[in-house]
């Protein structure tokens, strides 16, 4: 069965990963602040998948375009006119629904009647500069995508780009979701990181499928267990309006099989949407277009993209990782996070804290190792408790400095899956973490 978001919100919010937002006053609707050992991690799944479709593939770039942007974007990529979810009303207790999250016309909550289903634009709006009227308006991005398919030219140009190649991009995106909730799963804010894959017409398809599998493959390397993790189809009537195809990563979460990544075969319709040769556009000043050295002709790309949440992602990370276990009699919980993925990757621990000798001797290795891992020193509790609360971090290796230390030299090195011990040489321990995370830290 998984885990319960539930317990992992209160995980989270106990040890420092995850806190209601603007609490103090209550809160604000499934928003949500990433805390200290949060930020890390997260940071941790954003660098992960950097890495991975742009530093260890040869056509990639990076960008990090705006949040807000021309309305005209807008406009022309269609999210004005379709972005939106059909919404229903409650007639009695005035709560609203996702239509197509309800069925029938009585409402989930009170049973009472529900009005007509009328479609509810998505995008936040607000306004630039100091007069709030019409022409002033802008959004705040509802997907990250356009910031890439706007400067496609821009980036092909200077970075002397042939097809295929594609662009990466992480930011925040923004929805008015009707209905948000299950934790950081459904949420008004959040993040992407998203891919626009930039194709020869006809090599579509191909390419398609090679990323459906590149994606796939990189939460098993990640450890997602395979038997949690499943690639779903679209059917046509949910397709987006821009997708000729589009396959879901999917994640069995407590709340049944969800959504953390789509691949969707994009066609050329943004970089047409955008061009000046549109007929129906009246504002870009550019075509959109690649010149094919081989042909001589000037073609619009097909576009595949791989886009992701980080924060469903961070959370499957997070649900797949939560295991509960007894030890000696004792419930153990731990999170068998990947360690590119925890938070912290070393806890140097001294056995008696009321020992100068031990205590000078631990955090001299804590500093030692700090410049290459990021570790951590602590000594507020027993070795027994700190070793827990470590594991529930996902901490994966915890160092410990005892009485025999002083005498030898040498340092225990816990690991938090099989808690097996080994002693080392206390001169080695930086070594030995080098060669246990490579670069991955
Ligand atoms: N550019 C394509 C696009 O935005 P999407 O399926 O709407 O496609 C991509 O969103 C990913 O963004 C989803 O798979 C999901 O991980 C994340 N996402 C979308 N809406 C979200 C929300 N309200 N809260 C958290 N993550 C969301």
């Amino acid at each position: 069965m998984p885990v319960d978001l539930e317990k992992i919100r209160s995980l989270c919010k106990r040890r420092g990963f995850i806190f209601p937002s603007s609490e103090i006053y209550g809160g604000l609707e499934s928003t949500w602040d990433y805390g200290p050992l949060g930020v890390e991690m997260k940071n941790n799944v954003k660098r992960a998948w950097w890495r991975a479709v742009v530093y260890e593939r040869d056509d990639m770039e990076g960008l990090d375009a705006a949040i807000l942007m021309n309305r005209w974007v807008w406009k022309y990529s269609g999210h004005e006119d379709t972005f939106s979810d059909p919404l229903v009303d409650c007639r009695e207790c005035k709560r609203r629904f996702r239509a197509d999250q309800v069925q029938g016309r009585t409402c989930p909550e009170c049973g009472g009647e529900l009005t007509e289903p009328r479609m509810f634009n998505l995008m936040f709006k607000t306004f630039m500069g100091p007069v709030e009227d019409e022409s002033a308006l802008v959004y705040l991005r509802p997907e990250t995508a356009q910031g890439i398919f706007v400067n496609f030219l821009n980036v092909q140009t200077t970075m002397r780009r042939k097809l295929p190649f594609g662009i990466a991009q992480i930011g925040k995106a923004f929805r008015n979701e009707i209905t948000p909730g299950n934790f950081t799963f459904r949420t008004r804010e959040f993040e992407q990181m998203e891919i626009e894959y930039f194709v020869k017409p006809g090599t579509d398809e191909e390419w398609f499928e090679r990323w459906v599998e590149e994606r796939f493959n990189w939460y098993l390397r990640l450890g997602i267990r395979r038997e949690n993790l499943r690639q779903r189809e679209q059917s046509p009537d949910e397709l987006a309006h821009y997708a000729k195809r589009t396959i879901d990563i999917e994640y069995l979460f407590s709340i049944g099989w969800s959504e953390i990544e789509g691949i969707a075969n994009r066609t050329d319709f943004d970089l047409r949407a955008h061009s000046k040769s549109n007929p129906e556009n009246a504002h870009s000043i550019e075509n959109l277009t690649y010149f094919d050295p081989e042909t001589n002709e000037h073609i619009t790309p097909y576009v595949i993209e791989p886009s992701a949440g980080v924060d469903r992602t961070m959370l499957a990370f997070l649900v797949d990782a939560y295991h509960e276990e007894e030890v000696r009699g004792q419930k153990r919980v731990v999170l068998k996070l990947h360690k590119e993925l925890a938070p912290i990757k070393v806890a140097v621990l001294p056995l008696l804290r009321n020992r100068p000798e031990i205590v000078e001797m631990a955090k001299r290795i804590k500093r030692d190792l700090q410049s290459v891992v990021h570790t951590v020193y602590d000594d507020t509790g027993s070795i027994g408790r700190l070793y827990r609360r470590q594991d529930e971090i996902g901490t994966p290796f915890c160092v410990t400095v005892d009485v025999q230390s002083l005498e030898d030299q040498q340092v225990t090195i816990r690991d938090r899956d099989t808690m097996e011990q080994i002693r080392i040489a206390a001169d080695q321990v930086k070594a030995y973490f080098l060669e246990q995370f490579g670069c991955h830290i």
